[in-house]
């Protein structure tokens, strides 16, 4: 590992020979930093040595801000200036990468001033929907303190499994943490059963408390925090199954929502919190809150007692009635609770942090309210979205989030308030693991895009420069690979979808469209003019080119006058993970007056809708004809329903 073990005074040479214990083939440059630096002023001449660099440290140095530093190399050596010791870290990150890592004894003299954007860098770990190794939970960390990444949230708890030792409710391990199903898939598509420890065959794990000390202090050498998340009160089916009187119908497999009219739960929940914080000392505490389905609160006698007795008006504010509760026992204990952009809804405290990941409109009202905000914008963040041509990656959940689309996110927006940016605290990369079943797999879905995320997190503003950081990420993954880092080859990247690169020039670009059935307000991509506006959908549904229907469809394109049509069709994406099928069948039809319609043809779906890739299929028909109007009708798949997702009417 590039990382040092530790930063401590006594262990500082040491730290630095594991730095350049590696044979790496790149010549140096202070341009190949990671981060890149907030300053670089190049020097006259080169610093030369065998062995090992001559690093002077200042410790406590003024004038330099907490995690920032200085590095001056000169012909006689290297000089460090830092506040803390986080800097002096961070300072010999940026030698290591300099250095590559050892392989180069020479270093251009320069001066480089740096220091983070935000104070916090986050990277998430969803253990639950597959278990991780400690080992591959320190790896990760040792890719991350490269790039200054300085938290890491650990979602410890879902409905996959609980996956930290909690004294006060041992089923939580003994039952709740283990499952029949290896692949979450196979679990979550069958009866989602969870079976005792030891049962043959059983899949899952826990980590001791032993093993969660030697994961924070490990961290904690490299100046990274574990910010720990226990779900409440959705997302706790396995909570639950093993203890199913905290549930409002009393009985296992019976929801996804702990009861909050019963005080057993806020009993339940603070206990467990108690046992997290005696492990965590990080001052955060994120306690989930996001996606509670919040249906049997609505008929439970308890939950409606509580929101009687407490005046709550709706179920949104008895979720809202436990998050301040839980949040107050947190405070009461000297800490502080993060919580997914939902814990807005009912109202919040002015004290939690809100993580805002159902884009950035949360995180921006949470601001305006005075919160605290990291920012986790599923369209920039999301790891779990392939990075890739869906045809040649690994099956994911969906979307598409190249490298260079997540390295474009700016966190500042301008309808932010001017006078409440300090709240925004920092960005965070979140890996959502339902389609990632194993750890390489997991760390091929990190790296790059993290270090992109880390340099969000890090660099100042207006410095970005896509070509320039790609350059280094290849420079630092045959580093990271010569590791052993399953890392995505940026190189080998092919891109988006082709058909969506240029504009499509046709006779209906530009023509009205008329939705006798609406399409969703979910997906409503360019609204009306979308299937119109000569322009391909790529990758993704959510790339505002798709238009969403959760029904048929059926619509009227105006071509304006008369027009000789040698070819009408759309084209379909078909994914079946989030429920996004091929129609059933498209009909076709003409009409010179919007009214009186010809049937040309119908198209019948042939793609089975038993795979889960990502396909595409244009229901069309080739005819010789004229007209104005053009009316095109899809169907959905009569088993499966879900939705339909089209990109443009073509008419040529
Ligand atoms: C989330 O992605 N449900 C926070
Ligand atoms: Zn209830």
């Amino acid at each position: 590992m590039i990382t040092p073990n530790s930063i401590s005074a006594r262990s500082i040479t040491a730290a630095i020979l594991l730095f350049f214990s590696s044979i790496y083939l790149f010549a140096q440059s202070p341009g190949s930093i990671i981060p890149a630096p907030a300053e670089v002023r190049p020097a006259e001449g080169v610093y030369k040595y065998t062995g090992e660099p001559q690093i002077r440290i200042i410790r406590n140095a003024k004038g330099i801000v907490s995690e920032g530093y200085r590095i001056r190399i000169t012909k006689g050596g290297v000089t460090v200036k830092a506040a803390d010791e986080a800097g002096v870290f961070y300072a010999l990150q940026s030698i290591g990468q300099m250095t590559r890592g050892g392989s180069v004894k020479e270093l251009d003299c320069c001066e480089i001033n740096d220091y983070p954007r935000f104070p916090y860098r986050g990277l998430h770990f969803d253990v639950s929907r597959h278990f991780r190794s400690i080992d591959f939970l320190k790896k990760q960390i040792d890719a991350m303190a490269r790039y200054k990444m300085n938290k890491m949230h650990i979602h410890l708890t879902d409905a996959a499994g609980w996956r930290m030792q909690i004294d006060a409710y041992p089923r939580l391990t003994g039952f709740a943490a283990w499952r029949p199903e290896k692949r979450w898939k196979d679990w979550w598509s069958g009866k989602r059963l969870y079976v005792e420890e030891g049962t043959p065959g059983a899949y899952g794990g826990y980590y001791t408390k032993d093993e969660l000390r030697d994961l924070v202090k490990y961290a904690a050498e490299r100046h990274i925090d574990i910010v720990p998340e226990i779900e409440m009160p959705g997302h706790s089916e396995e909570v639950l199954a093993a203890y199913p009187e905290l549930s409002c119908k009393g009985k296992p497999y019976s929801g996804s929502d702990f009861c909050i009219g019963k005080d057993r739960t806020v009993e339940f929940l603070e206990k467990v919190l108690d046992e997290v914080m005696e492990v965590f000392p990080y001052e955060y505490i994120h306690i989930g809150g996001d996606e509670a389905s919040k249906q049997n609160w609505k008929e439970c006698p308890d939950c409606q007692r509580r929101m009687k007795d407490e005046g709550l008006k709706d179920v949104d504010e008895l979720q809202s009635w436990l998050v301040k509760r839980i949040e107050k026992y947190v405070i009461s204990k000297g800490r502080k609770i993060i919580g997914w952009d939902e814990i807005l809804e009912g109202g919040v405290s002015p004290t939690a942090t809100v993580m805002s990941w159902r884009g950035t409109e949360g995180g921006i009202q949470a601001m305006k309210y005075g919160n605290d905000v990291i920012m986790t914008p599923g369209k920039y963040c999301y790891l779990d979205h392939t990075q890739d041509a869906p045809f040649k990656e690994p099956e994911s959940i969906g979307g598409y989030l190249p490298l260079e689309l997540v390295y474009s996110y700016e966190p500042i927006e301008d309808s932010m308030p001017a006078d409440g940016l300090h709240h925004l605290k920092g960005v965070q990369g979140n890996l959502w693991t339902e389609y990632v079943f194993d750890d390489s797999h997991a760390e091929y879905m990190y790296w790059p895009r993290a270090a992109a995320i880390a340099e969000i997190g890090w660099s100042p503003y207006g410095t970005k420069d896509y070509a320039d950081f790609k350059k280094r990420v290849v420079l630092d993954g045959e580093i990271m690979k010569a590791e052993g880092y399953n890392i995505f080859d940026i190189e080998k990247e092919y891109g988006e979808r082709k058909a969506s690169t240029r504009p499509i020039h046709h006779k209906a670009a530009g023509a009205t469209v008329s939705y006798l059935k609406p399409y969703s307000p979910a997906y409503t991509a360019q609204g009306d003019g979308t299937l119109t506006d000569g322009m391909a959908g790529g990758w993704t549904y959510s790339d505002r080119r798709w238009l969403g229907f959760i029904s048929d469809i059926d619509l009227i394109v105006d071509l304006g006058k008369t027009e000789e049509i040698r070819y009408i069709g759309g084209t379909f994406m078909q994914i079946t993970g989030p429920d996004v099928y091929m129609p059933e069948r498209v009909e076709i039809y003409v009409s010179d007056d919007g009214e009186n319609f010809t049937l040309l043809n119908e198209c019948w779906n042939d793609v089975p809708d038993t795979t889960g890739d990502l396909l595409f299929k244009e229901f069309s028909t080739v005819c010789a004809t004229s007209a104005r109007y053009v009316r095109y009708k899809a169907y959905r798949n009569p088993g499966k329903r879900g939705w339909l997702f089209i990109d443009e009417i073509v008419v040529n």
